[in-house]
């Protein structure tokens, strides 16, 4: 059995710091054309919650690094999200989106002029690698579907015949899976970054498990209101889990449609304790999330994000919260009574 190792590389292409930044502008033009007041993406809030985030005391080496090194309880905030750029019925195919923002964390983080910031972001989706392999093809596709008749020309235009149908195939089986609730789904980061000299990829484990036949709702926002009923009557719990790195062919670090093949390490807890969305206090909440800035790139210097996706991330995100005007790191202090 293969042993988690130091020795990844990243691969960076040439030319890609000019073209990513061609991408996050072509997404941010998109959308200032649309509700500049709104995210480029991820654009429809299930929900937004408040959280915290147990790191668990004596860790093994290889996950007492950054947040591994610092155990103890943190404040924490959840966004539940759809993928799209529109907002439309929870019904709808998607990916789901689970952003998770740790506030209270000691310790430099990477963007330069926020170096001293004291969140840990990590973003999540609902599947453990993407139907794209990297953030060409996540462009190509997002390109394509501006024209949903010409979706399949114009990929195939972009990335080649072969590309195009396996990404096509791979992301209508994704987008359709049918989710009841967010508080049974797992979410993962599907990209690496780094954890102190490893690599890892992280996930966030639901202990709760479907209903026997569960149904989706009816209603256009389902799934916020599902997860507002769940969480006035009881908490949600994920298990923090981190993945590290083995080697090229089990774990490579730009191939995002590949799923890694390694352990799991569970290294601590989230939970969203009981509360009351619906309330005044609950708003507040709710409103304070969307205005913030889930970024994968709020991070320690040991949680550097890594591989061509995270690298591409490293421009858009920023354009988008700088463009809807997002607000700026919260230090823990928030309060909403
Ligand atoms: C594995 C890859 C990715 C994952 C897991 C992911 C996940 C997410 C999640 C969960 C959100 C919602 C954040 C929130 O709730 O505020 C989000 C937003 C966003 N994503 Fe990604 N994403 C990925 C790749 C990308 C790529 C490659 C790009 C573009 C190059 C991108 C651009 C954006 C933008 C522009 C937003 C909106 C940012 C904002 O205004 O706050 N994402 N992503």
């Amino acid at each position: 059995m293969a042993t988690p190792s130091t020795d990844w590389k990243e691969v960076v292409s040439p030319g890609e710091e000019a073209r990513f930044l061609g991408y996050a502008e072509y997404l941010r033009d998109l959308q200032r054309k649309r509700r500049p007041n709104d995210r480029g993406l991820h654009v429809k809030a299930n929900l937004g919650l408040e959280a915290e985030l147990v790191v668990d005391q004596n860790l093994p080496e290889i996950a007492r690094h950054g947040l591994g090194a610092k155990p103890g309880k943190y404040r924490a905030y959840v966004r539940f999200s759809n993928g799209g750029a529109m907002r439309a019925h929870d019904k709808a195919n998607d990916l789901r989106g689970f952003a998770v923002k740790v506030v209270g964390v000691e310790g430099k983080k990477v963007i330069p002029g926020l170096e001293n910031a004291r969140t840990q972001d990590f973003l999540c989706i609902n599947h453990p690698s993407t139907a794209v392999r990297d953030a060409d093809e996540f462009l190509a596709i997002v390109r394509a579907m501006q024209s949903p008749l010409l979706l399949v020309p114009k990929l195939v235009g972009s990335v080649g015949l072969g590309r195009a149908f396996s990404i096509v195939k791979r992301a209508a089986g994704e987008l359709g899976s049918k989710i009841t609730s967010g508080a049974t789904t797992s979410y993962y980061s599907a990209a690496p970054l780094s954890w102190g000299p490893y690599a890892v990829k992280v996930s966030f484990q639901a202990r709760a498990k479907p209903e026997a036949g569960a149904k989706q709702g009816d209603s256009f926002d389902f799934l916020g209101e599902e997860l507002t009923q769940r969480v006035k009557h009881g908490p949600v719990v994920y298990d923090f889990r981190i993945q590290h790195y083995l080697d090229p062919q089990s774990t490579p670090l730009e191939a995002h449609d590949v799923e890694w093949q390694a352990p799991w390490l569970t290294i601590g807890t989230l939970t969203i304790p009981q509360q009351d969305a619906a309330s005044p206090r609950g708003r507040k909440v709710v409103s304070f999330v969307e205005a913030a800035s889930f970024d994968p790139w709020h991070a320690l210097v040991e949680h550097r994000p890594l591989g061509n996706m995270m690298r591409a991330r490293n421009h858009a995100y920023r354009l988008s919260t700088e463009e809807r005007k997002a607000a700026p790191e919260p230090d823990g202090s928030e309060k909403f009574d």
